[in-house]
């Protein structure tokens, strides 16, 4: 299917860039090479791959998933001045399809109080900014800042000014998350009828979800001739998050009848790509969220089950095979071979090279030793444990606890830092807060614990834990580690270190020489 086509919408991924900027949801440069990679492989049409000015490792990622990237467009965003386009031009250059994605507020409360600029001035900015990215790079996206707020005439100005320049995209940003599915399609359709070069760009949604309307919204935008859709996986992004790229691609296709447009994504690598964001930004999935929720396609009442083994259309509109679920939740053991794991991880939408699946073997081995039966949940908490800990510089190696009714309570714990073992014995306030101070008396440190959450992987007594913990450094940055075993304590300390690992890496990823983690060399 040719982009060109007239009902061909484009998917234009943001997860890197405003899921990122939501609280909390910092990843590492290795996640974000690897969510790139997965969104190339499902068939995001453009990776908006991060703000290239905002950090050193913004910069970097932008730029290394540039290089890699083989066949989605990779975007930098910028605002307009002229540094952050030379940034973000910079950034792309090597991509195979760079796109320049440079913006500017347009709204009347925008302009007034967070510009202080005039109308004409800001009109003015738009016109140098589109024309400085047009001389780096052919495909230059414009957005409107707070574009559903802004007045009517002043938004068709600005458009028809950014397309002369050399604007091949046009995006109208529902920024606040405000607009209703009438008012924004209407929106497009007035813009698209008034502006007379709107033939020349293709037209852009992106929703935020502040009352819960983004999808709607983008849809609806999609009916007023709309043809790029922005949103990020899990619905991640700032504040309620922006539209959930798995819940448009499959309002599309189950209800072509009501919105006949086709994109390019697989949609059996939608749960996939949902593990994988929630395990990177350590943002759990909320169990009923549609598409890629744990109980999206689960049937528990025993009306709805009847009717199930009767006829599965019943009440299912899509099956969990076309999201990438799998029905089965086939048991392993410990006598389970490197084979079947290996069918096991196929199954289940992971791409491991020989290196990772030994290594996952492993771990799979040392589980099965503790825990009867593995289930699909299981390794996917192993996978994804996996990819956030691998060649951190920090590492627990062993720790015991001792809880009970009569505090203090107590733990003993070994961190392997940078090469090197340490062990230190600290008490506290039940068995979770002495081994958070076990961790920070080997690494002092002033973050802020934030958000400590713990929830079984499976059913069970021998469920494994996954625990999910928020830091905020001293610069206010919110970073989430999570990690999952059989005993709640380890994963504890785990994920307590792989929010540390991620809060002191200044590059945003692993191999970082600025590092603020140093060990405590005292006496244990
Ligand atoms: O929500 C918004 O307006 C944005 C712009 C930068 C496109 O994210
Ligand atoms: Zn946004």
């Amino acid at each position: 299917m040719s982009a060109t086509d007239k009902n061909r919408v484009l998917i234009f991924d943001t997860t890197l860039r405003d899921g990122e900027q939501c609280p909390g949801a910092t990843m590492t440069f290795d996640e974000k090479l690897e969510i790139a990679d997965f969104l190339d492989s499902m068939g995001v049409d453009i990776i908006e791959a991060g703000f290239p000015i905002a950090s050193e490792g913004d910069f970097e990622a932008v730029s290394a998933i540039s290089k890699r990237v083989k066949r989605a467009t990779v975007a930098g965003l910028a605002r307009a001045g002229m540094k952050d386009i030379d940034r973000a031009g910079e950034a792309v250059r090597h991509a195979v399809k760079p796109r320049i994605h440079t913006f500017l507020s347009t709204s009347p409360v925008h302009m007034k109080y967070k510009l202080q600029k005039e109308p004409d001035e800001v009109l003015a900015m738009v016109v140098a900014s589109v024309t400085r990215a047009r001389n780096l790079v052919d495909d230059v996206e414009w957005s409107a800042e707070d574009g559903t707020r802004t007045e009517a005439d002043f938004l068709c100005r600005c458009v028809e000014a950014a397309i002369k320049a050399g604007a091949t995209t046009i995006n109208i940003p529902d920024t606040v998350g405000y607009s209703t599915p009438d008012e924004y399609r209407a929106l497009f359709e007035m813009v698209r009828a008034r502006v007379p070069n709107a033939d020349k760009a293709i037209f852009s949604v992106h929703c935020h979800n502040d009352l819960g309307l983004a999808v709607a919204n983008t849809v609806a935008g999609l009916m007023g001739g709309a043809r790029q859709v922005e949103c990020t996986i899990n619905g991640i992004g700032e504040r309620a998050g922006n539209a959930a790229l798995e819940e448009v691609v499959m309002a599309i296709k189950t209800r072509n009848d009501a919105f006949p447009f086709q994109t390019g994504i697989e949609a059996t690598m939608l749960n996939r790509a949902s593990k994988l964001v929630s395990a990177a930004t350590s943002f759990p999935v909320q169990y009923n969220k549609a598409i890629v929720g744990r109980n999206a396609f689960a049937h528990e009442s025993g009306i709805h089950q009847d009717g199930m083994l009767k006829n599965t259309q019943t009440y299912e509109i899509m099956t969990p095979e076309s999201v990438g679920v799998s029905k089965t939740s086939l048991v392993m053991g410990k006598h389970s071979g490197r084979n079947a794991f290996r069918d096991k991880l196929k199954g289940l939408g992971y791409e491991v090279s020989d290196n990772q699946l030994e290594d996952a073997f492993v771990r799979f081995k040392a589980l099965a030793d503790r825990k009867k039966h593995i289930y699909d949940e299981d390794i996917e908490a192993l996978i994804d444990e996996n990819i956030a800990t691998r060649e951190d510089r920090v590492k627990v190696l062993n720790l015991l606890v001792v809880a009970g009714t009569n505090g203090p309570q107590s733990a003993v714990l070994t961190l392997d830092i940078e090469g090197q073992h340490h062990t230190r014995q600290a008490t506290g306030n039940g068995p979770v807060d002495a081994t958070f101070n076990a961790i920070q008396a080997m690494i002092p440190h002033a973050a802020k614990l934030e958000l400590y959450q713990v929830h079984a992987v499976t059913e069970g007594t021998d469920a494994q834990a996954e625990v999910s913990v928020r830091l905020a450094g001293d610069d206010g940055k919110l970073v989430t580690g999570r990690a999952a075993d059989p005993d709640t304590m380890v994963a504890s300390a785990k994920a307590y270190i792989v929010a540390l690992n991620k809060l002191t890496d200044q590059r945003g990823g692993v191999g970082s020489t600025n590092s603020r983690v140093h060990a405590h060399h005292g006496a244990v």
